[in-house]
């Protein structure tokens, strides 16, 4: 018995010294000092042995058993330590570690194709001017010309807000605005968001158009030509161009600029609709049944003017090949993301 209580005694001290944790601190005390444990199996033995021997043996017991309670207790708060200690290097941060970049965002399609159009009529000497989107059904329509009964002011087009107010549905009111407020010579371009009831896979309800207007002493038609012809070969690169008669109330006479479809390169594809052409924006002379609302300083018998107007989604979906103008504000950043960012 004596060397049971010897290897027990060897034993716990081993055990004890590889303790790393209160956990297991918690079950070595129950493991020796428990109910079960070997040193109260060890008393429960004694009644085994000669009389004699057992007050010697008992005493011996106990003393173990105190110097297990003791030894555990004072164990604890250098376990407790090492539990820190293991804690802390397992949370420790690698301030060596790179830093996570931050992203750098990409410029919308639309803003870019803007910008670029906007660069192009600015080195022409154009100034870039702006109106309201929120617009009186004055400006939008009756100072272009666009009588009372002209289907464009059909409820289904235009957003009104009230008898008088509307969403404007072009940026030709910015025409008007401008004629108003400065004299001739003029040379203003006015990009800007425009909006119209209807929605597929070529029309947004809000969508984006530049204006472009010059008047003053002897504008002519082959003015306006040479510049959109020029326009169009900035930003589509070497390109056919041609103009067709159209209708438009505010101008005479009026056209639509078409450039040889970028897809097919003129054989004839689904998107030109097998013609070879597209179109990308109307134009004409100024009707000078506009003058009489722009003021005295614009006497029809002595200026003349050109304007057009082009959409601006248009000519980025055939810029970049994208075949659905939905596409431009589903915030995708994936899509948005392809465009890249220069300035
Ligand atoms: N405002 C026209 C539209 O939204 C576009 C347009 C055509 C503007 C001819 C013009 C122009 O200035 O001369 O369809």
């Amino acid at each position: 018995m004596q060397e049971r209580l010897k290897e027990i005694e060897d034993r716990f001290k081993q055990e004890l010294s590889e303790v790393s944790s209160l956990k297991e601190l918690k079950d070595l005390k129950v493991r020796y000092l428990g109910k079960k444990g070997s040193i109260s199996q060890l008393a429960r033995q004694l009644g085994k042995i000669p009389p004699e021997d057992r007050p010697a043996m008992g005493e011996a017991i106990n003393r173990l058993k105190r110097l297990a309670e003791e030894e555990i207790k004072a164990s604890e708060s250098r376990v407790k330590e090492i539990e820190e200690r293991t804690a802390l290097e397992r949370e420790a941060l690698d301030i060596t570690l790179p830093g996570r970049p931050p992203s750098v965002g990409s410029l919308h399609p639309i803003t870019l194709v803007m910008e670029e159009i906007e660069k192009i009529f600015v080195s022409f000497g154009f100034q870039v001017a702006e109106g309201p989107e929120i617009e009186v059904d004055y400006y939008n329509f009756e100072a272009l010309n666009i009588p009372l009964d002209h289907p464009a002011r059909d409820m289904q087009d235009t957003f009104y807000i009230s008898e008088e107010l509307l969403l404007r549905t072009h940026t030709s009111p910015v025409q008007m605005r401008i004629m108003e407020k400065y004299t001739p010579p003029i040379r203003i371009i006015a990009p800007g968001k425009v909006y119209r009831c209807d929605a597929d896979v070529s029309h947004t309800p809000m969508f984006h158009q530049v204006e472009g207007l010059m008047v003053g002493d002897d504008v002519t038609f082959t003015q306006l030509k040479g510049l959109l012809e020029e326009f169009a070969r900035r930003i589509f690169g070497e390109t056919k161009v041609r103009f067709r008669p159209s209708f438009f109330p505010f101008t005479e006479p009026s056209a639509e600029m078409d450039i040889g479809c970028v897809i097919c390169k003129g054989k004839g594809c689904r998107v030109c609709g097998h013609s070879g052409w597209l179109e990308i924006l109307g134009c004409g002379m100024v009707d000078p049944a506009l003058y009489r609302y722009a003021g005295s300083a614009y006497d029809p018998e002595k200026i003349t003017g050109f304007a057009f107007g082009l959409g601006v989604e248009r000519i980025a979906m055939l810029k970049y090949g994208i075949n659905d103008i939905r596409l431009f504000y589903e915030n995708d950043l994936g899509f948005l993301g392809q465009f890249a960012y220069e300035r």
